[in-house]
């Protein structure tokens, strides 16, 4: 199986499954330098993990991170950087009914078509529990953006067509994680907590969309012709599971406009040249330009469902019904915002690293390059 690490010079590669004996990460090109202790890493995993409210899935896991190599004396040696979380509740009895019948809307019966053998505990590597990985390497991509000013924020705007009202960036910080459908809009977050709990008890789930944006990524970051930032940001997004659609700006809205409509007129303020508005989703030609970078993404209902559903008995080639049971989440759209922010911090660094805004090597030691001193360069102004 490919397809397990992600990105180029800043890379991750994931591994473990659902009811294995752990999952982790490797993260390879962290610059050296960069303060980083376990609890870095913990406060992410937190945000994303499992049992956190009565509208995510029950299975208690503390998902504890366990930083093995790469940092010393608390800080980021450049060497590969490996972080393991252990199973602890994984509880396989309720799967076994799975092993030969394929859960509609997993990926259950692809999986058994490609590789003749599969996981069935858990989903193994196709259950959510892998993005652990994701979460955790953005984690440490985070904290390099924050040594560069720039800020990643995620937030539930629709769930189950209940949707949020606009609100301000600093909305979003304030009220996203105070209520458990992370949504920063107080009124729709009670009414998209009921809509969940109707689903829960008409043993059904529910979808939304989620939006993530980064603030303070400056002008000039993307590397065209085929990895500009826009496609890699929504391959990025749509790779993890249950996500169907990625949209940048005002997205899909743009077939309907007029060109004098979705432009972003350029002006100058205060001798800068910025953008009067934001349709664009701060992207031009696969190129920051310097507004905030914004994407949504749209949310499938979760497909494991305790309503009976038409599937197969692959080993009998025969068709039956199939009513699942196990621990899941009605909703995916809350417990998908940090893994949103990862995939955006993720994308972010390396894109960083390939341009030379970030120095993949002498990062943030002793022997790191200025920051101004590495813009000369990379604008050629160093010979
Ligand atoms: C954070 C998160 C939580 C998820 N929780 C569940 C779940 O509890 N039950 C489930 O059947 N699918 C869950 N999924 C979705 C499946 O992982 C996903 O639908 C499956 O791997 C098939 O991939 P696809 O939907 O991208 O085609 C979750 C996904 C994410 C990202």
């Amino acid at each position: 199986m490919s397809g397990n690490t992600f990105g180029t010079l800043f890379r991750i590669t994931t591994w473990g499954e659902s009811h294995g004996t752990a999952l982790g990460v490797t993260i390879d090109g962290c610059p050296a330098g960069l303060l980083l202790s376990e609890p870095d890493i913990q406060k992410e995993l937190d945000r994303r993990r499992p049992g956190q409210s009565d509208v995510t899935t029950p299975r208690k896991e503390e998902d504890r991170a366990e930083l093995l190599s790469g940092v010393f004396s608390g800080k980021t040696t450049g060497a590969p950087i490996s972080i393991i979380v252990k199973n602890k509740d994984a509880d396989s009895s309720k799967y076994e009914e799975l092993r030969n019948t394929p859960r509609p809307g997993h990926a259950d019966f692809t999986y058994e078509q490609k590789y003749g053998i599969r996981d069935y505990r858990g989903g193994g590597r196709s259950s959510a529990r892998e993005t652990i990985g994701r979460v955790a390497g953005g984690a440490v991509a985070k904290k390099i953006l924050a040594q560069h000013g720039i800020e990643i924020l995620c937030h539930v705007t629709e769930i189950g067509g209940i949707r949020a009202k606009q609100v301000s960036i600093p909305q979003i910080r304030e009220n996203t994680e105070k209520n458990p459908v992370r949504c920063a809009d107080p009124d729709a977050a009670v009414e998209m907590t009921a809509m969940i709990h109707a689903a829960i008890s008409e043993k059904d789930s529910v979808g939304g969309i989620v939006e993530v944006i980064a603030l303070g990524v400056p002008a000039g970051i993307g590397e065209p012709v085929f990895d500009k930032l826009d496609a890699e940001l929504a391959g990025a997004l749509m790779s993890i599971g249950a996500v169907k659609g990625v949209e940048i700006g005002l997205g899909f809205k743009c077939a309907n406009m007029k060109g004098s409509q979705f432009n972003d007129p350029l002006s100058i303020r205060d001798g800068k040249i910025t953008a009067l508005s934001n349709n664009a989703g701060g992207i031009l030609g696969g190129i920051s330009n310097g507004e905030p970078i914004v994407c949504r993404i749209a949310v499938k209902p979760t497909p494991s469902i305790s309503k009976e559903q038409h599937t197969v008995d692959i080993k009998e080639m025969k068709n039956t019904t199939i009513n699942i049971k196990g621990r899941h989440d009605p909703s995916i759209p809350p417990r998908i915002v940090p893994v949103a922010e990862a995939m955006m911090a993720l994308v972010l660094v390396d894109q960083m690293m390939r341009g030379g805004q970030i120095n993949p090597i002498l990062g943030y030691g002793r022997r790191a390059i200025p920051q101004r001193a590495l813009q000369r360069r990379n604008s050629g102004g160093e010979k």
